[in-house]
């Protein structure tokens, strides 16, 4: 039998992060190429987190970064990949930690995520047109990281995310798509952001979220669904937002996420046994530090960023 996970190993995630970049011989390394600035997002945010910031060379990848930004003012995934939302905000949070926003043309990233917004007041994720509430969120996060916000309407964009809410209490992808928790932390952190919290039936959401949690301590992101530790991101911001964190049972899922951690070469998978990966080792340690997980800097549950770079911001909300 599997020896009890009880500990977060950090010594040993760090190890596993740094080693992305030098698994160049890995399929899956070229598999995830569309996915190399995200990928940066999460690997550099789980170690300022875990108080590792200086494990990845902070010039190299400001200099990387620097380099995806495209003609028309958005972020590719990696180099001669064309610019996309998602994409965007990974470069955005990472120059915004690494006090380096700077180097980039600010304006131009203001001009390419105004002109993705639909008449409706949804916003598209690239020039192919596909419209997700998760574009409003990031749309809004990223203005309001540059303190930019007044360049978009935000009024419609509020109004077309207030389309995106069910019966349940919770938010889909578009109008009348099912409440899904991925989608509920991007409206519930879009709403934060944009002062319009009220809009949101409290009590009502935070009893579908807490309703995520199954016998083994994990989250599910909709009711029928296995437990998976990306949820506990998803749905436990959600619940930070509304203060509300107290309705799950944080001991089961701090255990359900430590046991889903590889104690042979670092990283955390989506539920244990699973392969590991950097996208569920941040939301581990995220979950971990809404939890209050000792040793573990706290997360700010809008931006899914540390609290002391918002705090550095001096955003006015
Ligand atoms: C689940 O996706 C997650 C979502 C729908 C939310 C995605 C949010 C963003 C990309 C915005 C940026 C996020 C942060 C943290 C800054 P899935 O496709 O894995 O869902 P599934 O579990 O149903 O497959
Ligand atoms: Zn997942």
């Amino acid at each position: 039998m599997e020896p009890e996970l009880t500990e977060l190993l950090i010594p040993l995630h760090v190890k596993y992060i740094q080693s992305l970049d030098t698994r160049k011989d890995d399929l899956e390394y070229w598999l995830t190429e569309h996915l190399r600035v995200n990928g940066i997002y999460w690997g550099l945010t789980a170690l300022d987190l875990m108080n590792h910031i200086d494990a990845l060379p902070r010039d190299k990848v400001i200099t990387y970064v620097k380099s995806l930004q495209c003609d028309d003012g958005g972020f590719g995934g990696d180099k001669f990949h064309d610019s996309h939302m998602t994409h965007t905000l990974s470069a955005v949070q990472v120059l915004i930690t690494l006090e380096a926003i700077d180097v980039i043309d600010v304006e131009k990233v203001v001009q390419y995520i105004k002109a993705l917004q639909n008449e409706d007041g949804s916003f598209r994720g690239d020039t192919w047109g596909e419209v997700d509430s998760r574009f409003s969120y990031i749309a809004l996060s990223c203005l309001s990281l540059l303190k930019r916000l007044e360049a978009i309407n935000v009024e419609k964009t509020v109004e077309w995310i207030l389309k995106c809410k069910n019966y349940d209490g919770g938010f889909g992808s578009a109008p009348g798509s099912e409440s899904h928790a991925g989608q509920i932390f991007c409206c519930v952190a879009a709403l934060s952001i944009t002062n319009a919290l009220h809009h949101v039936d409290s009590d009502l959401l935070s009893w579908w979220l807490c309703e995520r949690q199954l016998k083994n301590g994990g989250l599910n992101g909709r009711p029928q669904k296995l437990e998976d530790v990306c949820y506990s991101w998803w749905v436990l911001s959600a619940l930070s937002v509304l203060n509300h964190v107290d309705w799950i049972n944080k001991e089961k899922l701090s255990k359900f996420i430590l046991s889903a951690q590889d104690p042979e070469n670092g990283g955390i998978s989506d539920r244990p046994g699973d392969m590991v990966d950097v996208f569920h080792t941040l939301f581990g340690v995220t979950g971990l530090s809404l939890l209050g997980y000792p040793g573990l800097k706290q997360v700010n549950p809008v931006y899914c960023m540390p609290q002391y770079v918002i705090d550095r911001l001096n955003l006015d909300q």
